[in-house]
C-alpha cells in the first residue's frame, strides 16, 4: 500500500463479490477502510451494504480478497475473524435483555476467555469492562437490565460490546437509525472518541448525521461502488444525487 498507511491498520478489499444463486448482491467491490477516520458506507436499500459486512465477518461467502494484518478474512471462519479484531453490530439488536449492562459486557469480553470465567464466577469486574462502561457513558446504569435501556443506550451497549472484544475494526450497521437527534449527537461524539486507534465503518441513511461526522464516504448502488470521496465530493456528484440523495430528499419532503 501507499506510504500514508504506514504504521496504521487498514482493511483492503479487492474485487469482493457475493453471489446468491446467480444474483450478485455485491459485484466486484474495491474498498479501503483506514484506521483513524469515520468511513460512511451509504446507498439505497438493497445496495449490498449489509452483505459486504456479512462477507467481511464470515457470515456469507464472498470471493475476492479482504486483507487485514496480513490475513485474507474471506478465507476465515467468523470466530477467527472476531479474534483477529474485526467486529460488527447487527441491524437488529443482539443484547441479552434480561441481563444487566455489566453482564452483557462481561459476556462479550468473555469471547476472548474460556467458558466458565464470567464475572459472576470471579466476583470482579475486568478493567476493560469498566473502561468500556465509561466510554459509552453507561457506568451509572451498569446494574440495569439491558431490556430497560432506551433505544440509544442499547446501541451504545452494542458499541461497548465491541470495545471489550478489542475490535480494531468496527462495522456499525444502521446504529443511529431510530435515534433522537440528541442520541445521534452523543453517538457521533462517542465514535469520535474511539476512532483514533480504530477502523470504523458506519452504515447510515441519515444524511444530516453523515454530513456532520463522515471523514470519508463510499456510495454503494446495486452491489457496486458508485462514488467515493469527502462529503462535499459525494454531495456534488450528479450520479449520487440521481440515485440516492435525490430519492432521500423526496422521501423527506413527503414525511
Ligand atoms: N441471504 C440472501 N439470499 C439472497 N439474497 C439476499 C440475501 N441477503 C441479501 N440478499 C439480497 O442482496 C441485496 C443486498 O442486500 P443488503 O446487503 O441487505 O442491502 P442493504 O444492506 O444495502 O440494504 C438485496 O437485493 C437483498 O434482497
Ligand atoms: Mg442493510
Amino acid at each position: 500500500m501507499t506510504a500514508s498507511f504506514l504504521g496504521q491498520d487498514y482493511l483492503e478489499i479487492r474485487d469482493l463479490t457475493v453471489d446468491f444463486d446467480g444474483f450478485k448482491a455485491v459485484d466486484g467491490v474495491d474498498l479501503t477502510f483506514q484506521q483513524g477516520r469515520l468511513h460512511f458506507l451509504i446507498g439505497p436499500n438493497g445496495a449490498g451494504k449489509t452483505t459486504v459486512v456479512d462477507a467481511l465477518t464470515g457470515l456469507v461467502r464472498g470471493t475476492g480478497r479482504a486483507e487485514f494484518r496480513g490475513r485474507d478474512v474471506l478465507t476465515m471462519k467468523s470466530h477467527k475473524i472476531v479474534r483477529l479484531g474485526i467486529g460488527r453490530t447487527f441491524q437488529t439488536a443482539t443484547v441479552f435483555e434480561q441481563l444487566t449492562v455489566l453482564q452483557n459486557l462481561d459476556i462479550a469480553a468473555g469471547l476472548h476467555r474460556r467458558a466458565g470465567h464470567l464475572l459472576f464466577a470471579r466476583g470482579k469486574v475486568p478493567e476493560r469492562v469498566t473502561e468500556a462502561l465509561e466510554t459509552i457513558g453507561l457506568t451509572a446504569l451498569a446494574g440495569r437490565p439491558a431490556g430497560f435501556l432506551a433505544h440509544g443506550q442499547r446501541q451504545w451497549l452494542e458499541v461497548g460490546m465491541l470495545l471489550v472484544q478489542d475490535a480494531s475494526v468496527m462495522f456499525l450497521d444502521e446504529t443511529v437509525a431510530g435515534m433522537s437527534s440528541d442520541e445521534r449527537e452523543e453517538t457521533g461524539d462517542l465514535l469520535k472518541r474511539i476512532m483514533a486507534d480504530r477502523t470504523i465503518v458506519v452504515i447510515e441513511h441519515d444524511m444530516e448525521f453523515m454530513r456532520r461526522y463522515a471523514d470519508f464516504v463510499t456510495v454503494l448502488h446495486a452491489g457496486r461502488v458508485l462514488a467515493e470521496g469527502t462529503v462535499a465530493e459525494i454531495q456534488a456528484d450528479p450520479e449520487v444525487q440521481a440515485v440516492y440523495l435525490g430519492t432521500v430528499t423526496e422521501v423527506a419532503a413527503d414525511a
